[in-house]
């Protein structure tokens, strides 16, 4: 008797719990063998998810796979998260990828979770080098459709936690239309000679977080699209890289507001740009930029660490006889400390047909060989707190050239 209600309730005990616990899919349930290309395995086990009115977990244990790519979509069910702990490699060879411009690539689902120590492992070198010039490319069609790691797209109450990706042959990550999407403990790496690695590029995306995250690549650590609304970058180092940058903006005129961005507490350590607005001049958009918050910023020889950039124009390309029609608004950089790469630590470039308002250089206490650094502004006078560089016109020297 005593046994039989053991039984009982240890069987209630499981069952109870046991509906609690995600459903577990492992890939090699499906046929995902290491070693292989587990690109079917994949699809079949998310759609097998997808359609799950509970919970599912989709496994990819440590192992190397090698992955065609993965275009899967949603609406599922039920949340699903998928835990990779192995490494997946991209084809070496874009063309194997048939008109893919995202590898690993997720539409449409609310509630996903990518989490695990895995690395998503793009392969770029050799497309690095025919687009810089080097041995020619094998492949056909534009540099353009070059596939990206990741594309995020349509996704709300996302989670990417941990995870790795390595060495994508264009943009790292693209976060596209987004509600509520969060990295956190991410990493992002490639070298810094890398062209167009983007770590996290975003775009008419709200509610996007990156935490406690890592990323060093060739181009901006972090590139913030139009339409971007409450973005928080909190805890993150960047470098090598081009910086935290918002924009480039201005060339489309169906751009739309960029509003609510905090960056706090990073450190960017030997990057060509620090924080960064950059738009276009003599260009169609006219939306407002406002509420940028920057706090808390360590800078480590960074060569423009604190800019916004109004007449934007890499390689003096463009005709920067009309100015940028995007207004700025309300833009704090606070507590910002550490070296710069040249002696113009500030950099404020405003536009000349709609002025910045609301800046204020709140403690912007930045060092280049050991002296304070100066601040060039045009078409707007910061409110200065605490310790900051007083604004000097640009004058007959212009300000240091960004790099793209
Ligand atoms: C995401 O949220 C938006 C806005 O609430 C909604 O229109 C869309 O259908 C949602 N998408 C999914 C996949 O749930
Ligand atoms: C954002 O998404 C996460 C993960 O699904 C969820 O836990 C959180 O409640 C969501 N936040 C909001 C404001 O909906
Ligand atoms: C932005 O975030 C704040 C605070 O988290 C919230 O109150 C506000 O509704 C959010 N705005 C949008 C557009 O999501
Ligand atoms: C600031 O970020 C670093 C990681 O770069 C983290 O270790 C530290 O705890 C953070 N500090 C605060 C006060 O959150």
């Amino acid at each position: 008797m005593k046994i039989n209600i053991a039984i009982i309730v240890s069987f209630l005990f499981l069952a109870h719990f046991g509906a609690a616990q995600p459903g577990v899919l492992d890939i090699s349930k499906f046929g995902g063998a290491p070693n292989s290309d587990i690109s079917q395995a994949f699809t079949t086990a998310w759609n097998e998810a997808c359609a799950s009115t509970t919970a599912v977990k989709i496994m990819i244990p440590d192992g190397t796979y090698k992955l065609n790519s993965i275009d899967v979509k949603g609406p599922c069910k039920a949340p699903i998260e998928v835990q990779v702990d192995g490494t997946i490699q991209a084809p070496v060879n874009q063309d194997e990828i048939k008109g893919a411009d995202q590898w690993v690539k997720f539409m449409y689902v609310d509630q996903l979770t990518l989490s695990g120590k895995g690395v998503f492992d793009g392969q770029g070198t050799e497309v690095w080098k025919a687009k810089t010039g080097g041995p020619a490319w094998s492949g056909k069609g534009p540099m353009s459709k070059v596939f990206m790691n990741f594309g995020f797209n349509f996704l709300n109450n996302t989670v990417i936690r941990d995870i790795t990706s390595k060495d994508s042959k264009n943009f790292q990550v693209m976060v596209f239309s987004c509600n509520n999407i969060t990295f956190d403990g991410f990493t992002i790496t490639a070298p810094k000679d890398s062209p167009n690695t983007d770590g996290i590029h975003m775009g008419k995306s709200t509610d996007v977080k990156i935490l406690n995250s890592n990323i060093g690549t060739g181009d901006d650590c972090i590139s913030v699209g139009d339409g971007t609304k409450n973005l928080t970058v909190q805890n993150v180092k960047c470098g090598p890289g081009h910086g935290i940058s918002i924009g480039s903006l201005g060339k489309i005129e169906t751009e739309e507001n960029v509003e609510g961005v905090l960056v706090k507490n990073c450190t960017l350590t030997e990057t060509d740009n620090g924080v960064r607005v950059k738009t276009w001049p003599n260009e169609p958009a006219t939306l407002t930029i406002s509420d940028l918050n920057f706090e808390d910023i360590t800078m480590v020889n960074v060569k423009n660490p604190v800019i916004i950039d109004q007449e934007y124009c890499p390689w003096n390309q463009c005709n920067k006889q009309n100015p940028s029609k995007i207004k700025i608004t309300k833009v704090s950089f606070k507590n910002i400390q550490g070296t710069s790469g040249t002696e113009e630590g500030v950099v404020l470039i405003c536009s000349a047909g709609v002025p910045c308002d609301g800046v204020e250089l709140n403690n912007v206490d930045l060092t280049f060989n050991g002296a304070p650094t100066v601040a060039k502004c045009s078409n707007v006078t910061p409110t200065v707190v605490g310790k900051a560089p007083a604004c000097q016109a640009p004058g007959a020297a212009p300000a240091a050239a960004p790099a793209a």
